[in-house]
């Protein structure tokens, strides 16, 4: 595993153009076997699209690159997801919808992706069952098969982002309507969905609770681009915040970053909103946020928690933050720890926060992607030099996290 190596100290400022988002591009991607080409823009560098391409390729989508572009051609497609590609990562789960949609089967070794305490997929199987769909489970494999997958109401027990983005894969090709309930309200649901309408789906009620899937024979070609990257924009706006720093962040949906915004403005930032930019200036004397849970959108982000964390660490009196969302999204607060944080972990969801008046750098890990970003924050404004090992962890969903950080005054290197 890799390295970086952050001397911290510096005040950050200048602009950061934000990529397209991971959590876009990856169910764009599974999407693709349902039409016979497609042609996607803004996508991100990120070896988690690497890896995506790699289980398109091996169940017979052909894919192109091109810059920030991919273009896609369907050929004959193989139904089966192996181990050695979909354990790398969660969101392979969604060819079982895309699959099961284009070929009536599908089969899909367990995923994996970051661990972040219990990531079942139950309700995945479930919903799919719900469609008409018979499901086994062998080898440590999901089978699934259905000759022609109908229509259901479907309301989720709870509000998840993979099942939401599932069914639509599943149902957008079935006979009839499927409605779900309690769906996830997330941007990336959102962009899935105009993309699949482009290529002449009838998908509504996408941002709402509840979404609507008329099912049609076929889908066409058409070109989609991938959505900003909400979860990066906050990060590089924490590190503004952390460091004394100020920032133009462009490329953004300012509509998607409200709560983000609310939050950094309650510890005092300054905070400006223009066309697709927001300026951020760091406070003076940065407050700590009394309390902050997690949920899902439009609520604070998961995968905002840990870098908010690192923030609050260093931050003028007590924060007390409660993680909904995963059981086990914590190990980043030991680290926090190691480098002079005072975070009481009182069960592995709810932190108390003293903040601290300084981080000092030392040897720390990154345990998953947002929690080497939070470490990367605490690393920028250490005194001395820190060294967060596992930056492949980072690198799945960060673009080009170096130079973009150096750009803006940040010493940083890869090892
Ligand atoms: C997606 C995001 C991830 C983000 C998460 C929550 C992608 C590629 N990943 O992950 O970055 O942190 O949403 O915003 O978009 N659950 C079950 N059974 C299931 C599926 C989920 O109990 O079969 C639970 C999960 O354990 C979790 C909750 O549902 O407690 C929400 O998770 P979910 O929204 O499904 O997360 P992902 O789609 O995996």
């Amino acid at each position: 595993m890799g390295k970086y190596v952050i001397t911290g100290g510096n005040r950050l400022s200048g602009e950061v153009v934000i990529s397209g988002a991971k959590n876009g591009v990856l169910p764009l991607l599974a999407a693709l076997p349902l039409m016979k080409e497609a042609y996607i823009y803004n996508v991100p560098f990120l070896s988690d699209v690497a890896n995506t391409i790699k289980i398109l390729e091996s169940i017979g989508v052909k894919i192109k690159t091109e810059g920030n572009i991919i273009k896609s051609c369907v050929g004959e497609l193989n139904p089966v997801v192996e181990c050695g590609l979909s354990c790398k990562m969660r969101s392979s789960v969604l060819f079982l919808g895309s699959l099961l949609s284009a070929c009536g089967q599908a089969e899909i070794a367990y995923p994996g992706g970051c661990a972040l305490g219990e990531r079942p997929v139950d309700l995945h199987i479930w919903a799919m069952k719900m469609l008409g769909a018979e499901v086994t489970e062998r080898d440590n494999a999901i089978l699934c098969r259905a000759k022609k997958l109908k229509g259901a109401d479907i309301c989720l027990p709870v509000q998840s982002v993979g099942v939401t983005e599932n069914i639509i894969l599943a149902a957008v090709l079935a006979e009839g309507i499927t409605v779900i309930k309690n769906a996830a309200r997330e941007p990336e649901i959102g962009n899935l969905c105009d993309f699949l309408n482009m290529c002449g789906a009838d998908i509504s009620g996408q941002g709402t609770k509840t979404i609507k899937i008329k099912g049609v024979k076929s889908l066409c070609p058409c070109s989609c681009g991938i959505i900003s990257d909400r979860i990066e924009a906050a990060t590089y706006m924490i590190m503004a915040a952390a460091t004394g720093g100020e920032l133009f962040i462009r490329n953004v949906n300012t509509d998607h970053m409200r709560v983000i915004s609310a939050v950094l403005r309650k510890c005092g930032c300054i905070i400006k909103e223009y066309d697709k930019t927001i300026y951020i200036e760091a406070p003076h004397r940065l407050y700590s946020i009394p309390y902050i849970a997690t949920g899902p959108y439009p609520y604070f982000p998961t995968d905002v928690q840990p870098q908010l964390m690192a923030l609050m660490s260093m931050a003028d009196g007590q924060s007390l933050m409660r993680e909904n969302i995963f059981s086990g999204r914590y190990r980043h607060a030991c680290e926090l720890n190691n480098m002079g944080a005072d975070i009481d972990i009182r069960d592995k969801q709810t932190f108390v926060i003293n903040g601290v008046k300084k981080l000092e750098g030392t040897e720390v890990k990154a345990w998953d992607l947002r929690g080497g970003a939070a470490l990367i924050i605490a690393g920028l404004c250490a005194e001395g030099i820190t060294t967060i090992d596992n930056r492949e962890f980072i690198e799945r969903g960060y673009e080009s996290p170096i130079s973009k950080i150096q750009n803006i005054g940040g010493k940083i290197i890869a090892r």
